[in-house]
């Protein structure tokens, strides 16, 4: 059974209500006729016009994050049933940018995964080393390590609603791409370790795993002709109309 393909726009801290409008309006004709899944996440105040904009279209609408508290005393949170109600379908989780500058551990990715899950959220789950980390050698480790935390206590019936966006953090926002190859490799070893989590099978025909880093239109061709790469979570280059719409154009 093939993978069906999904590249994600992950917006960061970008664009007002207006120009998401605009955005999005510019998008929807560009990408209409996707073979691939086609998501784009905004910020929290973007999301509502997102989700109105995109009505009628093939163009999903994800959060950047989401709380894994119910409700409660924790300010300046949002919560996955406050997603829901605008008509947010996904939710990016353990990002990087999270994990670096917001202490995001491997337990509050769990935790926010579960709590996406259980409201019906699909989850776009980060994973990647960094720098260090590559050249010191421990890349499989790492992601290995960042998985199976994040999957803990997740049944099989949900990973369909999960997608693995492999990022290594040293190809964000630097203009380095992981080469296909490497980009590939690594993937390989997440599906693997998803293939020990819950069956080679679910692996092999369930989960899909998309590169982030630098993904851009000049390089998603290569990147997603590679057997393992299900996609792309693309930053700088979703930000612009025909750059997102010409990485959507290379779906398999
Ligand atoms: P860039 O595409 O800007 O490198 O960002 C990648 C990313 O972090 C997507 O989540």
């Amino acid at each position: 059974m093939a993978r069906k393909p999904i590249i994600a726009g992950n917006w960061k801290m970008n664009n007002t209500i207006a120009q998401t409008k605009a955005l999005v309006a510019d998008l929807i004709p560009l990408v209409k006729d996707a073979n691939c899944d086609v998501v784009i996440c905004t910020p929290y105040t973007d999301l509502a016009a997102a989700v109105e904009a995109t009505k009628g279209s093939n163009i999903h609408v994800g959060a950047e994050n989401v709380h894994w508290a119910e409700k409660g005393a924790f300010t300046g949170e949002i919560s996955a049933d406050m997603l829901k109600e605008l008509g947010v379908e996904y939710v990016i989780v353990g990002h990087s940018e999270r994990r670096t500058y917001f202490g995001e551990t491997d337990q509050t990715v769990n935790a926010r995964v579960k709590a996406a899950l259980s409201r019906g959220l699909k989850v776009i789950l980060c994973v990647g080393e960094t720098l260090a980390e590559r050249e010191a050698g421990v890349t499989a480790e790492v992601v290995t390590r960042q998985t199976k935390a994040a999957f803990e206590g997740i049944d099989n019936d949900e990973l369909d609603n999960i997608v693995i966006a492999y990022e290594p953090v040293w190809a964000i926002g630097t203009g380095k791409t992981a080469t296909a190859q490497d980009a590939n490799d690594t993937i390989k070893i997440i599906r693997d370790c998803m293939a020990e989590l819950y069956c080679p099978k679910c692996a092999e025909n369930r989960v899909r795993i998309q590169y982030g880093g630098s993904m851009n239109a000049k390089n998603a061709k290569e990147l997603m002709a590679m057997p393992e790469i299900d996609g792309g979570l693309i930053g700088g280059a979703s930000l612009k109309a025909e750059d997102f719409a010409k990485v959507v154009g290379f779906d398999k």
